[in-house]
């Protein structure tokens, strides 16, 4: 039976990627640290055949066309998919759920950028994904590392949670979405029992400049990403106090050229076998 993504689809097709389509230039300049380094290590050989999977608004995808690869966008999002065609017709951006992408010939690399912790059952989302690699074909994905190591998402999230209403149940730290892939451990059992070989996870390490200054750090960060979510759910003084709270967080990191903060992945490459 074909895996049911679609609480994600409806997530991405909404508010969120309608916002990360209207803030994909910010979003590009803020991750490029971390997308060179993956892009450093998908290591793209020209003519390769590449699928950037979760390409959103496609920056990584042109990225591995402009090293010579044939590459393909695979995306569950329409208006980040919108932004991506608009961006290249080098590349063919095409609208599917990767856990069940199903294409007409085989790759010989599989990129992607934040785009891989969102499947429901992640073991069968990989199995179809190492299924469109060629015998000799590669996976590299990156991925986050645990809030505690991400202070440039996690200190606006602490700064907001008492705001927060308690949660019902025990949040699942496993759960799709951002964080989903945290473990290193987790992640290199889902790929063993999804047939990949040669599983190495790497940490990387940047500071991101997240805003010349409050303002801009704070229009960012409740705009995308897990504070976005959580500041969606709060109104009238609840908010102002969590806005005000948010903002003395970020100010205190103010440097002279803007507020950098640590971000930390996992730079995850495998073989098909
Ligand atoms: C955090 S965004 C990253 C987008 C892009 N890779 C980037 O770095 O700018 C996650 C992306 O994964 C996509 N996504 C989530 N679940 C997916 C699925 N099952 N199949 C394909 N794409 C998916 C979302 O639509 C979204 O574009």
């Amino acid at each position: 039976m074909p895996q049911d993504n679609q609480e994600q689809a409806d997530y991405w097709n909404d508010r969120a990627g309608n916002t990360w389509a209207q803030l994909q230039d910010r979003l590009d300049t803020l991750l490029k640290p971390l997308s060179e380094a993956g892009l450093r290590a998908a290591n793209v050989q020209d003519g390769q055949r590449v699928l950037d999977v979760g390409c959103g608004c496609g920056d990584t995808s042109i990225a591995l066309a402009a090293h010579g690869g044939i590459v393909q966008g695979v995306d569950i999002s329409e208006p980040m998919l919108t932004q991506a065609r608009s961006r290249s017709s080098e590349v063919e951006f095409i609208l599917a759920d990767a856990a069940n992408f199903a294409p007409d010939q085989p790759y010989d690399l599989i990129f992607s950028r934040f785009g891989v912790m969102f499947f429901n059952d992640p073991t069968d989302a990989f199995r179809n994904l190492r299924s469109l690699l060629n015998a000799d074909g590669r996976m590299v994905f990156v991925c986050w590392q645990p809030p505690s190591e991400n202070p440039w998402m996690s200190v606006t999230g602490r700064a907001i949670a008492p705001y927060l209403p308690e949660a019902k149940t025990p949040l699942d730290p496993r759960a799709p979405g951002p964080f989903a892939f945290a473990d290193a451990d987790y992640v290199r059992t889902i790929l063993s029992n999804s047939g990949f070989h040669n599983i190495q996870i790497n940490a990387f390490t940047a500071s991101l400049q997240v805003g010349e200054d409050t303002d801009q750090a704070l229009a960012l960060q409740t705009r995308v990403g897990p504070a976005a979510r959580v500041m969606a759910e709060l109104d009238g003084e609840a908010r102002e106090q969590a806005l005000a709270a948010a903002r003395n967080a970020l100010a205190a990191h103010q440097g002279h050229n803007g507020i950098h903060l640590d971000a930390a992945v996992w730079i995850v490459s495998a073989t098909a076998s």
